[in-house]
Formats: structure tokens, C-alpha cells, sequence
């Protein structure tokens, strides 16, 4: 695995010789991030060995090599998801090959189904912690010691100094953010009702079907790690309302522009830290 994770860095550097200090995600229907980004180099992941292309309808499958307000970003357009079919070191691939190529700090975005009741469509919200409700991890298996340690401390999981950034980029663009904890699940269904209500009382604020295989492979390799979700619908039973994927791709590219702000002004920060 450590072998095959360089030769993709290999291959990726054979294209344009990069060292990028942010590696962004980009979640679903979030991707005309990818508009702000300077002297942009494309490659598909249907060309990267070890990547595998998108399958779901708003989630591109592309990497996209340039600068942010000056700052070497590799970006993520589009991610796979254990719902596809796809084993856990699958999906963190790509996040470890960002490791490889330098990055020091992964912003990872995702939309996500909002269960605290001060949440409406369209807020975002500033990860600061997660629960794993996949019942899987991506360190499953022969720890890779290469990449980290065989138990990895997660007690800041979401690096606080990102999280400040994202919180005084906010403030300084003049967006409303919330912070709140993201209930990681399998998928492909959308949460019952009754699951919704347990994952509040046990704490979480909102729920998605990505974030926490990345964010754990990150915190294996010690990259600081930031979280950023896009609320683009109540979770189930919150409103009453039945949830469509149509719905909520809509309502994430109408944040769209406020999300690309944030983003631009955080990694410009995150670019000076140290
Ligand atoms: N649940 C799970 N994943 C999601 C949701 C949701 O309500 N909204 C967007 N992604």
C-alpha cells in the first residue's frame, strides 16, 4: 500500500511538480469551489492510478493542482464513499496521497442534513468533532507504520487552530457559522427518524454519509484537520418533510458562493500559520 500510495504521488508530480501546503475536499454539489483556484492543472481521477472516478451525480472526480490567494492547494473535486461499494482504504486513498505530496492541513466539506433545531438550510457549520456510526475504520488492518501510529489519538480530531481560522475568516467576511459535531453513517439510505433523535441525544448536530473515513486517515498521518458542513436539508423527521438528493444538491450550490468565500479567505490564513 505504501509503495502504490508513491507511485500515484510519483505520477501526480510526473504531471506538474507541486508541494502543496492545503489539501481541500470538495462535497457533494460543493465543487464550483474549484472556480478560485489560480493556475489550475486538471487531472481526472480516471487517469490517477489508485483513484477511482465518482459515481454519484454531483460529485465531479477530478484533481485539481494550483494556487489559492497564493497558497498551493491540492483539491479534491468530488470523493468515493463506502455507500459505492468500496472498501474503507479505498476511500482514503486519495487523502494519503495528499499526505505524500506535502499537504500539511485537509479541509474537508461535506453536505450534510442538519439535526440541531437552530440549524436551517443553508448554514454552515464548522466541524469540531465527529462520531463514527459506520461501524468501519479506514485503519483496519495492518497499521501502515509508515504512515502513523496503530492507535492514533483523535482527542482533536478537528485541529482547533483551523477551526479559529474558519471561525475569524467568518466573522471577517461577515457569514453567520455555526460549530457543531457531525454524526458519520454508512448510507445509501437516508437516516429514520428514529435514528435521527438518538444520534441528538447522543450529541451530534448533523449527519452525512462522508468526512470521517478522511478525517481519521488524516489524523493517522498528524495533518491538521478542518471540517466544513453545508446544511442542506433538516434530517429526517425534524421538519416532517421527505429528503430527495435533487434537493439537496440545489441547496448546496445556492450557498455556493459564501462557501467559496469562506474557503478562500480560511486557506489564505491557514497559508501563514507557523
Ligand atoms: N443525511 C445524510 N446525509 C446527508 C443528508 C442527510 O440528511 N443531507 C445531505 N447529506
Amino acid at each position: 500500500m505504501y509503495e502504490k500510495l508513491g507511485n500515484t504521488a510519483k505520477y501526480i508530480q510526473s504531471i506538474k511538480k507541486v508541494t502543496p501546503q492545503v489539501g481541500v475536499v470538495l462535497g457533494s454539489g460543493l465543487g464550483a469551489f474549484v472556480d478560485r483556484i489560480e493556475d489550475p492543472t486538471v487531472i481526472p481521477y480516471s487517469e490517477i492510478p489508485g483513484f477511482y472516478d465518482c459515481t454519484v451525480e454531483g460529485h465531479t472526480g477530478r484533481l485539481i493542482l494550483g494556487k489559492v490567494k497564493g497558497v498551493e492547494v491540492a483539491v479534491l473535486q468530488g470523493r468515493i464513499h463506502a455507500y459505492e461499494g468500496h472498501p474503507m482504504e479505498d476511500i482514503v486513498f486519495p487523502t494519503r496521497v495528499l499526505a505524500i505530496l506535502g499537504i500539511e492541513t485537509l479541509l474537508l466539506t461535506n453536505a450534510a442534513g442538519g439535526i440541531n433545531k437552530a440549524y436551517a438550510p443553508g448554514d454552515l457549520v464548522i466541524i469540531e468533532d465527529h462520531i463514527n456510526m459506520m461501524a468501519k475504520n479506514p485503519l483496519i488492518g495492518p497499521n501502515i507504520a509508515e504512515l502513523g501510529p496503530r492507535f492514533p489519538d483523535m482527542t482533536q480530531a478537528y485541529n482547533p487552530e483551523v477551526r479559529e481560522i474558519l471561525a475569524t475568516s467568518a466573522q471577517k467576511i461577515g457569514l453567520k457559522l455555526h460549530t457543531g459535531v457531525y454524526a458519520g453513517m454508512l448510507g445509501p439510505t437516508y437516516e429514520t427518524p428514529a435514528e435521527v433523535k438518538m444520534m441528538g441525544i447522543c450529541g451530534a448536530d448533523m449527519v452525512g454519509m462522508s468526512t470521517v473515513p478522511e478525517s481519521i486517515a488524516a489524523n493517522h498521518l498528524g495533518i491538521k484537520v478542518g471540517g466544513i458542513s453545508c446544511i442542506t436539508n433538516m434530517a429526517a423527521g425534524i421538519q416532517g418533510k421527505k429528503l430527495s438528493h435533487d434537493d439537496i444538491k440545489e441547496q448546496a450550490v445556492r450557498v455556493m458562493n459564501d462557501f467559496s468565500n469562506l474557503l478562500e479567505e480560511a486557506i489564505e490564513k491557514i497559508g501563514s500559520m507557523n
